[in-house]
């Protein structure tokens, strides 16, 4: 443990997702490793956010530019007793102490209720905030704080495992939530904002995390009223911006460019929710810290990798906004694709955010311009099943009824470079299907000259292994490998190699949005998407949406609650491919 102190100290802010990944080892040295370097590790992210003096031993403190959040230097000794404690972050009392206000802007909308104040309770609850806190909802709809206060306590819940005092904390957490009413693009309304939390923030560093949880036609607006009468004077001012980031290129260049008249680059956090799932953020430790799995990572053992996203339910109540994008735009260009460039990137020089981007960046400039032929979309339709109507997509009343709008689709994609040439890419993303779920399947060529051969019969696709990483709902990590029936015959079957995350693991798992808020206030930028990561994956789908919009493109319907096109399995046959997310899925310990 000595030697891993000292390096952990080496490495500064740089060791702490290189701590992440030590928690993950197995073995007993590694196990003890992982108990204490794990309780190490959140106090570890705060020292590197907020320049504090925490109750560890000695500590340099990180200094951080007041704008731009960069960490300029960090040393710490790391003790093996120290966990999260409430209001650590903030250093001794009495020392120059800061806090965090957090704003979120679009307060009365669905998103905010539903993801962004339940996430903000459970990283108070866990003791993940900072002592001195405030958060504001910031909306133009009328409404007092204790107005704002019964919107959002329904639905705060505390984690399954650490009931205690839930009710008194979510009193705790409420008192500290205000509520101001303002006009987005109004500098009068940030300012008087402003001076609300001035006082909140007492004299201390005002650190000022704006949410933007609103539609993105007033992103801009937004920024350019806040940044110039609401930034912090003295501690550093973040943007977290919602999705989508535009409609195609040019739109979403503009975007970025109307932001950055008021913003720098390190200012703004895009968020992509998929990047803050457990699984997917496990994804690098799984590939990079087991030697059984970043040997395989090529084309030469994989024959393909499949990216699937599916919902049981269709676009109820969201159809206004989902027939201006598709599921393309609302799930591929964004969420899909950004699973898929962590999964392909080369080994990252470090675990900084900026070489982890580098990495995803050179991935998506090396991928094929998408084809036509390589594209299929489907539309659901309505349905009668067990004497129950469900309905068609253009039932929807905000949904124009002769929409093209796809609401599913299924596409195979290539990288051209040395790792992946040839090997298909395959996604598949829906509304309406027959299940919800979401997981990446990583297709192993056939062993070469298998002895065994003839125990699998026809079916050579019997005889490959399957990697699977069950992204949710029930998190799990399973390998589908070949074993010899016990007995005294030689009778082959497939079975699992099975990480099924609520039999290994007690703790229940974040809410992506938890993570990465927490992320921007520790200013970690990793599951962040960066502006010209942004533009990559735009320059790779525009050509594709425009030419499906040009060409009236009509969609292969399918009903509601089936396992959508027809023609997604003839995409998949065409590269020898089967879609595996209709086979045996273990669910046992
Ligand atoms: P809403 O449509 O509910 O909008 C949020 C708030 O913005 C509203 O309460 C309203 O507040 C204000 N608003 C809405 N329309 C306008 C308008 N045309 N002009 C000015 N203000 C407006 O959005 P959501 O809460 O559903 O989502 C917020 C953002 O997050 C959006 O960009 C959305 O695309 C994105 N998102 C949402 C998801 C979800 O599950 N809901 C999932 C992923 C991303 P008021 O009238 O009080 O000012
Ligand atoms: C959002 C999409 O980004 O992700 C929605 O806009 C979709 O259409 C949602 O339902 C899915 O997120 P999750 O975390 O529930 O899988």
């Amino acid at each position: 443990m000595a030697a891993l102190k000292q390096a952990a100290s080496l490495r500064g802010v740089q060791g702490r997702s290189w701590l992440d990944s030590l928690t993950l080892t197995s073995g007993k040295a590694e196990n003890m490793a992982s108990v204490s370097m794990g309780a190490t590790r959140r106090s570890y992210r705060m020292v590197a956010v907020h320049a504090g003096v925490s109750g560890g031993k000695a500590v340099k403190p990180a200094q951080e530019s007041p704008h731009d959040g960069t960490i300029k230097s960090v040393e710490r000794v790391i003790t093996d007793d120290e966990s999260p404690k409430p209001g650590f972050l903030n250093g001794r009392e009495g020392s120059a102490e800061a806090t965090v206000s957090i704003t979120v802007v679009g307060a009365s909308g669905d998103l905010a209720k539903k993801k962004i104040f339940p996430a903000l309770f459970a990283l108070y609850y866990e003791g993940c905030l900072p002592k001195h806190f405030t958060i504001y909802g910031f909306a133009r709809s009328k409404m007092t704080d204790e107005q704002l206060r019964e919107l959002i306590s329904g639905t705060l819940t505390c984690r399954i495992d650490q009931k205690e005092n839930c009710g008194d904390k979510q009193e705790e957490f409420l008192k500290r939530c205000f509520y101001h009413s303002g006009q987005y693009s109004s500098e009068e309304s940030f300012s008087e904002l402003s001076r609300k939390l001035h006082e909140h923030e007492g004299g201390r560093v005002a650190n000022r995390l704006f949410y933007l949880s609103i539609p993105p036609d007033i992103f801009v607006d937004v920024a350019r009223s806040s940044s110039s009468a609401a930034s912090s004077k003295n501690g550093w001012t973040r943007v977290i911006v919602e999705k989508p980031f535009g409609r195609d290129s040019e739109s979403s260049a503009e975007l970025t460019k109307g932001l950055k008249q008021y913003l720098n680059e390190d200012q703004i956090y895009r968020i992509d929710h998929y990047l803050g799932k457990e699984l997917v953020e496990n994804l690098s430790v799984l590939r990079f810290s087991n030697l059984v799995f970043e040997p395989l990572w090529s084309r030469q053992y994989i024959r393909n990798v499949q990216f699937i996203f599916s919902e049981d339910f269709g676009t109820e109540g969201r159809g206004g906004y989902f027939d201006n994008y598709g599921i393309i735009r609302d799930i591929m260009q964004n969420h899909l694709l950004q699973i898929l460039a962590l999964f392909a990137m080369e080994p990252p020089v470090s675990l900084d955010a900026e070489d982890i981007r580098n990495e995803k960046v050179k991935v998506l400039r090396s991928m094929r311009k998408l084809d036509m032929a390589n594209v299929v979309i489907g539309q659901y339709k309505g349905h009668v099943r067990g004497g129950v109507k469900y309905p068609a997509y253009i039932d929807d009343k905000t949904v124009p009824n002769n929409s093209n709008t796809p609401t599913f689709a299924a596409a195979a994609l290539f990288i051209d470079n040395a790792r992946w040439d040839g090997v298909p890419f395959l996604m598949k993303a829906g509304k309406a299907l027959h299940k919800r779920g979401a997981e990446i399947r990583v297709q192993f060529r056939h062993v070469p000259g298998n002895l065994y051969k003839r125990s699998f019969g026809t079916d050579l696709d019997k005889a490959t292994n399957e990697l699977v990483i069950r992204v949710q709902p029930d998190e799990a990590i399973y390998l589908k490998i070949n074993n010899k029936v016990p007995g005294l015959g030689m009778r082959l079957d497939r079975s699992n190699l099975n990480l099924h995350y609520a039999a290994r693991y007690d703790k229940e798992i974040p809410d992506a949005y938890e993570r990465l808020i927490l992320d921007a206030i520790e200013g970690e930028r990793r599951l962040f998407i960066r502006s010209d990561e942004l533009d990559a994956a735009w320059s790779l789908f525009t050509p594709l949406l425009k030419e499906l919009e040009i060409r009236k493109v009509s969609p292969e319907l399918y009903p509601y609650g089936s396992r959508g096109p027809v023609g997604a399995h003839y995409l998949a046959a065409k590269y020898n491919v089967r879609w595996g997310d209709n086979s045996f899925e273990p669910t046992e310990d």
